[in-house]
């Protein structure tokens, strides 16, 4: 048993120090034991789930609900979205889960995914050809931008409204410390927006997602208003912070090992090894969305009474040395058993888009310069400070 779980009383284990240094702070839990008693910042209960087995059992066990509803208590961290936002597959369980996710998986077929693959590269060549170096921050000039015009087309928002949608989307995922006010206005200005763009699907539908899903409501009406709104929100939500990250640690992960990135060039190890060892060695969604026990569950050493939260570190899963030997060697010849897009009803659904959005992304980075170096040491990463993600705030590099 880990010692916090012993106390009655306990501090947050989601602190400064996991921030700071989240894979050694990870390590030293694991070790501790699969399954800690702590508590959220906010101080509210909650139990934090370290090991690969128990983390990936979890991810599927239908007694953790994802439903809000069923949380014993009644402050629900960082969950200040209104239901006009919040009423989508991330919040909820079967069968309205199900229902709900056949629908999105109608509607975000491989065809419609496939079909961005040109649009993707074409995005992709268009911001590699305006990079001007010898010194570019890749976060800024590529892993944020190109997301952000995919996820767009893939909804269908009009291209006169994405300086706005964007404008909208950086202040509810990077809020200037203390812009609670400026968040709020943020969320409420996308509901309205979302809101007009499905009125406009509605009257002259599109080939993208949103009219399939205005359609998918109107023509079986199997979908309320609110779902279809929460579920535009969720997308753009789910799908953009965690693809520009991705971008940005598959490129970090080629800029810290130079040998491997000259094998990639020479076709040696494929680039879609190296995001996929770059979602287990560094994944985005570090932290699963919280969930609620129906009922007393048992898991590795713990017996989690009902109505408490559980949160799944997907960070720390992917990095225990029980699944993946030599859990700190970057190593893209693994058997991919990741868990950094979910396990189980609610495994991502957007997985080959941010896929290939990544692969794209940097392959056409590494062709477009002959060099590219990290322009920083490693202890000047800017890291997002939060456990949440796993993600840089600029990754500057030198290029020729
Ligand atoms: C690197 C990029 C991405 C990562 C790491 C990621 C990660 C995840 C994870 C871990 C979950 C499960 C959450 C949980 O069970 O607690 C999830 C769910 C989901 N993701 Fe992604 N995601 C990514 C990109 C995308 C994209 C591009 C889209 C859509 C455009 C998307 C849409 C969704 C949706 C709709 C769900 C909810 C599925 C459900 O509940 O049935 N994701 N994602």
């Amino acid at each position: 048993m880990s010692n916090t779980e012993q106390t009655g009383s306990v501090s947050s284990l989601l602190s400064e120090a996991l921030v700071a240094d989240p894979h050694g702070t990870y390590a030293r839990l694991r070790e501790a034991a699969p399954v800690h008693r702590t508590a959220t910042p906010d101080g509210e209960p909650m139990w934090l789930i370290t090991r690969y087995a128990e983390a990936r059992a979890a991810l599927a066990d239908p007694r953790l609900s994802l439903n809000k509803a069923n949380a014993k208590t009644s402050g629900e961290y960082r969950s200040s979205m209104p239901p006009e936002l919040d009423t989508h597959l991330l919040n909820m369980d079967p069968p309205d889960h199900t229902r709900l996710r056949r629908l999105v998986a109608k509607a975000f077929t491989p065809r419609r995914v496939e079909g961005l693959r040109m649009r993707i590269q074409k995005l992709t060549d268009e911001l590699l050809t305006t990079m001007t170096g010898p010194r570019v921050d890749l976060v800024h000039a590529l892993a944020v931008p190109l997301p952000m015009s995919v996820i767009c087309e893939l909804l269908g928002i009009p291209e006169t409204a994405r300086l706005d949608f964007r404008a909208w989307t950086d202040t509810l995922f990077s809020p200037a410390p203390g812009a609670a006010t400026e968040s709020r206005t943020a969320m409420r200005q996308m509901h309205q927006f979302l809101k007009s763009v499905i009125e406009e699907k509605r009257n002259s539908p599109t080939e993208d997602l949103l009219s399939a899903l205005v359609q998918a409501r109107d023509d079986r009406d199997v979908l309320t208003e609110p779902e279809l709104v929460s579920l535009a929100f969720l997308t753009l939500f789910a799908g953009y912070d965690n693809a520009v990250h991705l971008i940005g640690n598959t490129a970090l992960s080629l800029l810290l090992h130079p040998r491997l990135l000259t094998a990639v060039r020479g076709g040696a190890v494929p680039i879609r090894s190296v995001v996929e060892e770059t979602l287990r060695w560094n994944p985005p969604f570090a932290l699963a969305v919280r969930r609620f026990a129906l009922e007393d569950v048992s898991i590795g050493n713990a017996l989690i009474p009902a109505g408490s939260r559980v949160w799944v570190s997907i960070a720390s899963a992917n990095r225990d040395g029980r699944e993946f030997p030599s859990p700190e060697v970057f190593d893209p010849t693994r058997t991919p058993t990741h868990l950094a897009f979910g396990y189980g009803v609610h495994y991502c659904i957007g997985a080959p888009l941010a896929r290939m959005e990544a692969e794209i992304a940097v392959w056409s980075l590494m062709k477009r310069f002959s060099e590219l170096e990290l322009a920083v040491g490693l202890n000047e990463l800017e890291w997002w400070p939060t456990f949440h993600k796993r993600g840089l705030r600029s990754l500057p590099v030198m290029t020729c």
